[in-house]
């Protein structure tokens, strides 16, 4: 395998900066080379410390390589229903949401959405997701299917739902257990694929579907769970009507659905007792600001969350978000927190959206950061992408600044190219 050597100024989060000093917490370097062989990073670092020998690839020097974006949280079958507006969360689930996954029974619709979803997640840069399906089996094998024809990094799953939504949208909690079953043992660690069990969340779940959930997470210990928590006030006060016995986080862990592999989107109105019991299994919150603004559903309390010991990453949340752009999930979150009267840093925008979101999912050791021996995952982003961001990258003031200017600015016309594993994904 030859090695190639990409030479450009190159950015990457190295460990948190939530948790220790923000200037040790990455790494730059202004004239950079990036190694690559055999799909994994060979070595990083000053362009006059580069290997001797290596295909150059010189980018120029309006480029900044970025490890690629980790939307923690996102549905494939709502990409064509962004912005259906009005309603708070339970009026759009059944005015928009579950119409629209209803299509999802025809093979021939998942297919076409499938090609749009990849297409727009690697323009966007994203070149990790953990990804709702519908309840449907054929087409959660065609998102799957499209994800490998890509050389995507996915965690999938088919969602199970019993009760709570239009008839055409329920299932036999049996089933539901052996369809989601033979999936898993399909796709589970299939390359970089990962399987995720997937119950839309309490409200949509019989205690007999949770249960089969549970079996199959005692069954496939390392596979992922993917739900929602606590995302809206009158969705909490309907769980406790469903639920009476216990809080919406003692619900999942009731029936063994809690532990490191599991990431629940939202968390927005979590107890104090709620929070210790997800910081104690060590489950994930994935933040999605936009669509909390979107849904109106309210204000993630990010330091609280953190301060418990919960490991946060970030999510798109399309269809309730608005757009695929980490970018754009990086300046909601950002404003999300000002108005709560706390500024982020940049630097912590970009590790919550890369590394951060490698650690939520568990595949930190593997991809996450540009750092010798990982995954060669990585973007290469255009800092003259439209002349205004031109304008301002040329202008800004430190790193720091030129971050923002991509995180309050940039979409996916700053995406220039994309790589997992050393392989080309994506170029404008
Ligand atoms: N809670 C249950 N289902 C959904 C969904 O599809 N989107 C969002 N944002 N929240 C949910
Ligand atoms: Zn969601």
């Amino acid at each position: 395998m030859t090695v190639k050597l990409f030479r450009s100024r190159i950015f990457t989060p190295v460990s948190d900066p939530f948790a220790a000093d923000i200037a040790t917490s990455y790494r730059i370097f202004d004239d950079g080379f990036l190694a690559v062989e055999d799909g994994r990073i060979a070595g990083v670092g000053d362009w006059n410390d580069r290997p001797a020998v290596g295909e150059v690839i010189d980018l120029g020097r309006h480029k900044l390589i970025s490890p690629g974006f980790f939307d923690t949280h996102l549905h494939a079958p709502q990409l064509e229903m962004i912005g259906s507006y009005g309603g708070d969360l339970l009026q759009w689930l059944n005015r928009y949401t579950f119409p629209t996954e209803a299509k999802f029974a025809e093979r021939g619709h998942a297919e076409m959405v499938a090609r749009v979803f990849f297409d727009e997640l690697l323009r966007n840069g994203t070149l990790c997701a953990l990804i709702f399906s519908t309840i449907h089996f054929e087409a959660t094998d065609v998102f799957f299917a499209e994800a490998e024809r890509r050389g995507f990094r996915g965690i999938i799953g088919k969602n199970m739902m019993d009760r709570n939504a239009p008839e055409f949208l329920l299932e036999d909690p049996r089933t539901s257990y052996e369809q989601s079953r033979e999936l898993l043992r399909k796709w589970h660690n299939r390359g970089l694929l990962r399987y995720a069990i997937t119950p839309r969340f309490a409200p949509t779940s019989t205690p007999e579907l949770l249960r089969f959930a549970g079996d199959l997470k005692r069954e496939f210990p390392d596979a992922y769970v993917h739900t929602h928590i606590s995302e809206n006030r009158n969705e909490v006060l309907w769980v406790q009507q469903l639920f009476p016995e216990a809080e919406y986080a003692d619900v999942y862990d009731d029936y063994g659905l809690l532990d490191e592999k599991s990431v629940l989107a939202h968390g927005v109105y979590l107890s104090s007792e709620e929070l210790d019991l997800l910081s104690q299994r060590k489950s994930r919150i994935a933040h999605c600001p936009n669509s909390n603004l979107f849904l109106g559903s309210g204000l993630f309390p990010l330091f609280r969350t953190l301060k418990a010991g919960v490991i946060v990453g970030l999510g798109s949340d399309i269809g309730a978000g608005t757009t695929p752009s980490m970018l754009n999930a990086m300046a909601d979150a950002y404003k999300v927190q000002q108005v709560q009267g706390v500024s982020l840093s940049p630097f912590q925008l970009w590790y919550l959206a890369t590394l951060g979101g490698a650690r939520a999912l568990s595949l930190d050791h593997e991809t996450g950061s540009i750092e010798a021996g990982k995954s060669a995952d990585f973007l290469v982003l255009d800092l003259h992408a439209t002349p205004l961001i031109s304008m301002r990258s040329d202008r800004a003031s430190s790193l720091e600044d030129l971050l923002a200017g991509l995180i309050f600015m940039g979409d996916d016309r700053v995406v220039s190219e994309a790589w997992i594993a050393g392989r080309q994904v994506s170029k404008r």
